[in-house]
């Protein structure tokens, strides 16, 4: 249907060029024009070819030399050589381009353009083409085969398409020569980021020429082809995010042309060869995300050339390989998750280029040597999980470029240096899981670009610095498991930033929790559990919306939660273990308007408590809450006994909350019609709030508090089981 459609257009389009002609002898298209004019019709409208062609009402713009139009290059006989339409926001397809108009295309350059549909099977009749790039378009279909008539070419590629089936091995030269077809000349293949899969065809050993291959991000599978062992003039080989699996063929050392080695996440496994070793032009080894075992090559830096080295998320084992110790290009390194062994402060040099180095979760031993001192453009040091011993050399503090130092999780021991106060950059400090004693320095403070800062599970003392409040970027603060004593400084309010966590727990702190910590409105977690604070929890945290868990258990706390729902939706054991937390609210915890009880009816059921209060004419519903509310807070100083264990009060709360004594509780049942919802009138954070009118046209705003009461805990309340169902109103 569009085929036809275009032909009429196509025809209607030649013989206006015909009529063209005939009035202006001079206009003399050839077919390579025509051809590229036919593609532009099926192109539609788009402004980046406006220069092809001729147009009737701008004679400026209408230009019928095609060697001058956009992105076309012609040879001295006028004959296109090159189209080139890189990031032009090209859309369409490539159907209508007529290959066979273009004997003399040596490049084809259409990358970065919203081209779809296939790869037209005729791309092979372009027999001069050198170059030809398809890359980060949305062509879809496979690769046709008549690529391999593409014999001059020697960039190919077709990169971050849609394109799937396998490598056909008949696209390239079979190794006997004989012969004529196949990609021989190629010096760059990139497949990058397809939907290619199968295997690889070890007829890519046959290309002589080959300098860049880049298989990255597709579905290949099987080993790695020996033969590649043969692309002596081989550079650079990506093979990473594909399914390949086992070992390295070992005369891969044989490719001593080759600068960069990328096999990324694949399932390869077995000893990496040695003879790996032998690549002394090597500049980039990714051995990250396999199945490795056995050592690291030893060799790895023999030809000192190595800058970006990563072998993470594997299971060498093994010592640190000699060569790296005067591996002084290092940039680049990663090696965590193995089990590597070996000591810090010996196998290392001094790296005057590195900027990042992960050694985390392997068994390194050692102190922190002075040299890492030296490694003056380090940005990124992770050494967790290790067995590092001794003190933090001082002479860390000159990296001053430091963003992250993670040391977390080993047997580091003394105090936390000052001078750290000098890593002005510094982002993240975890010094978790160590042996650390002292106090934590006030000059803490100075580091303001820091947004995580974890001391948790070591043996500090002393207060937590006021200063702290100055890092004001700190979305996480870890200080939970140290001796830490004296009170919470209320600073910490300051860390508006703090997002992640907020732990202190097990620890020795004392004194109130502060009330500034209500501005920690996007902290998500905040554990203050086991320790000796004391007071009550203070009203303003209410305001920390974005609390999804806390924890106040095993402290000395008492009187209500805040009044906020995210309080109510913590587990009772939040609250556990402390002196006197209230809420009717919470599973566990006695309702605050009660008179606490030491016997339990094992009720589970929900209950209700009612408070009453007048709402007087003129009065809006609001101030008639907080008149309950300041009501039932006046009641509560005045009656709340001060040790609850030796209360003997039997008296009905409820009769304690009348308004003036006059009302009934069966009056109230009956104006609301059991609690129906038709007279609610609002409903707060405790509960659900009635309109009750009374005999003699009295108006009474009537809350029903809803908490929950649990074993172990009795309420004598009046109360009735709450079977409404909680629809709000
Ligand atoms: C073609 O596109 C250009 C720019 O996008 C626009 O100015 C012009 O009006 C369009 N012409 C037609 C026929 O749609
Ligand atoms: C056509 O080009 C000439 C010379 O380059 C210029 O003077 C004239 O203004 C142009 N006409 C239009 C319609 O652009
Ligand atoms: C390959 O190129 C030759 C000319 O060199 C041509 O005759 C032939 O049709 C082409 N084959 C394909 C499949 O494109
Ligand atoms: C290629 O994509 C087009 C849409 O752009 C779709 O209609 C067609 O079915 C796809 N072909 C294949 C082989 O996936
Ligand atoms: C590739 O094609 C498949 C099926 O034809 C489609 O589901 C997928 O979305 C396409 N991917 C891209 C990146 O276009
Ligand atoms: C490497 O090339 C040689 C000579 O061309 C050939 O004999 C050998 O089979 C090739 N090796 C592989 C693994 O393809
Ligand atoms: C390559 O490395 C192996 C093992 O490391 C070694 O025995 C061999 O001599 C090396 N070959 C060359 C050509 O350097
Ligand atoms: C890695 O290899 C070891 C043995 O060499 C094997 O036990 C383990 O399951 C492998 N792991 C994966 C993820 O394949
Ligand atoms: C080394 O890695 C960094 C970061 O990934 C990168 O920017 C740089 O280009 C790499 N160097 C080489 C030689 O590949
Ligand atoms: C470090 O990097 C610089 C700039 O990239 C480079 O010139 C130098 O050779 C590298 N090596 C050392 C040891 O400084
Ligand atoms: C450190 O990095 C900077 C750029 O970030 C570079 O200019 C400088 O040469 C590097 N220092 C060394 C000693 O290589
Ligand atoms: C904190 O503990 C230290 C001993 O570790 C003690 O000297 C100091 O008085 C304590 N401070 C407070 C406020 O309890």
């Amino acid at each position: 249907m569009a085929n036809q459609g275009n032909c009429v257009s196509y025809a209607l389009f030649v013989s206006w060029i015909v009529l063209l002609s005939s009035c202006k002898a001079s206009f003399a298209l050839t077919a390579e024009a025509l051809a590229l004019l036919k593609w532009k019709e099926s192109l539609g409208n788009q402004s980046i070819l406006q220069s092809w062609g001729l147009s009737l009402e701008d004679a400026n713009s209408s230009n019928t030399n095609h060697c001058e139009w956009r992105g076309i290059m012609c040879n001295d006989a006028g004959s296109v050589t090159e189209i080139n339409l890189a990031y032009t926001g090209l859309t369409g397809t490539l159907q209508f381009l007529d290959f066979s108009s273009f004997p003399n295309l040596l490049r084809l350059d259409l990358k970065v353009n919203q081209l779809t549909g296939t790869i037209p099977s005729n791309i092979g009749l372009l027999s001069k083409l050198q170059f030809l790039d398809l890359s980060t378009n949305s062509l879809n279909g496979t690769l046709p085969l008549s690529l391999a008539n593409l014999t001059q070419v020697y960039e190919l590629d077709v990169s971050r398409n849609n394109i799937t089936g396998v490598l056909d091995p008949r696209l390239f030269p079979d190794g006997t020569g004989a012969a004529k077809t196949g990609l021989v000349s190629l010096k760059n293949l990139l497949f990058q980021t397809t939907g290619l899969g199968g295997r690889i065809p070890q007829e890519i050993g046959n290309l002589n020429y080959l300098s860049l291959l880049a298989l990255d991000e597709n579905h290949f599978y099987g080993p790695i082809p020996r033969s590649l062992g043969n692309l002596s003039e081989l550079s650079i080989l990506r093979l990473s995010g594909n399914l390949l699996s086992g070992n390295i063929p070992p005369n891969l050392g044989r490719l001593s042309k080759l600068t960069d080695l990328r096999l990324i996440t694949n399932k390869l496994t077995g000893f990496v060869p040695p003879e790996l070793g032998n690549l002394s032009s090597l500049t980039v080894l990714h051995l990250s995300e396999n199945n490795f075992t056995g050592q690291l090559p030893q060799q790895v830096c023999q030809g000192g050339k190595l800058i970006n080295f990563t072998a993470a998320f594997n299971n060498f084992s093994g010592p640190i390989p000699v060569s790296l110790k005067n591996c002084h290009n290092l940039y680049r390194v990663r090696l965590e998750h193995n089990h590597l062994t070996g000591a810090l402060d010996q196998d290392f040099g001094v790296y005057p280029n590195l900027t990042y180095i992960d050694l985390s979760f392997n068994n390194f031993r050692g102190e922190l040597s002075a040299n890492w001192g030296e490694c003056q453009n380090l940005t990124v040091m992770r050494i967790a999980g290790n067995m590092l011993s001794g003190k933090i050399a001082v002479e860390i503090s000159q990296l001053n470029r430091l963003a992250v130092l993670d040391l977390s999780s080993n047997q580091i021991s003394g105090e936390i240096p000052v001078q750290l106060r000098k890593l002005s950059k510094l982002l993240d400090l975890s010094l978790k899981d160590n042996r650390l004693s002292g106090q934590v320095p006030v000059e803490i403070g100075e580091l303001s670009s820091l947004q995580f800062l974890d001391l948790s599970m070591n043996m500090l003392s002393g207060p937590i610095p006021y200063q702290i409040g100055d890092c004001t970027r700190l979305q996480l603060l870890g200080l939970g498991k140290n001796n830490l004593n004296g009170t919470i400084p209320y600073q910490i309010g300051n860390l508006v930033a703090l997002q992640d966590l907020l732990d202190l727990s097990y620890n020795f702190l004392t004194g109130g929790i502060p009330s500034q910590l209500g501005k920690l409105t996007s902290l998500e977690r905040l554990n203050l559990s086991c320790n000796n604070l004391s007071g009550s929890i203070p009203a303003s945290l209410s305001s920390m919306w974005s609390l999804i868990d806390a924890n106040f258990s095993y402290n000395n706390l008492e009187g209500p939660l805040p009044d906020s729902n995210i309080f109510r939706s913590f587990q009772p054991s939040a609250y556990s273990n402390n002196k006197d937390l209230c809420s009717g609210l919470v599973q566990g915890l006695r309702p605050c308007n009660a008179i606490p009880e030491r016997k339990s009816d094992g009720n589970k059921k929900n209950r209700v408590v009612i408070v009453v209060a007048p709402i007087a004419g003129g009065l809006f519903l609001s101030l008639a809450l907080v008149g309950v509310l300041g009501f039932l807070r006046r009641w509560r100083s005045r009656n709340m006994p001060k040790d609850r264990s030796k209360s003997s009060s039997r008296e009905d709360p409820f009769s304690i909350c009348y308004f003036n004594g006059r009302i009934a509780y069966e009056d109230i049942i009956k104006s609301t019609e059991n609690f129906n919802d038709k007279y609610c009138i609002g409903e707060g954070g405790t509960g659900k709030v009635y309109k009750v009118e009374m005999s003699g046209s009295q108006m009474l705003a009537v809350k029903k508090l809803n908490y929950q009461s649990r074993d172990g805990e009795v309420e004598r309340l009046r109360s009735f089981s709450n079977e409404q169902n909680s629809k709000s109103c």
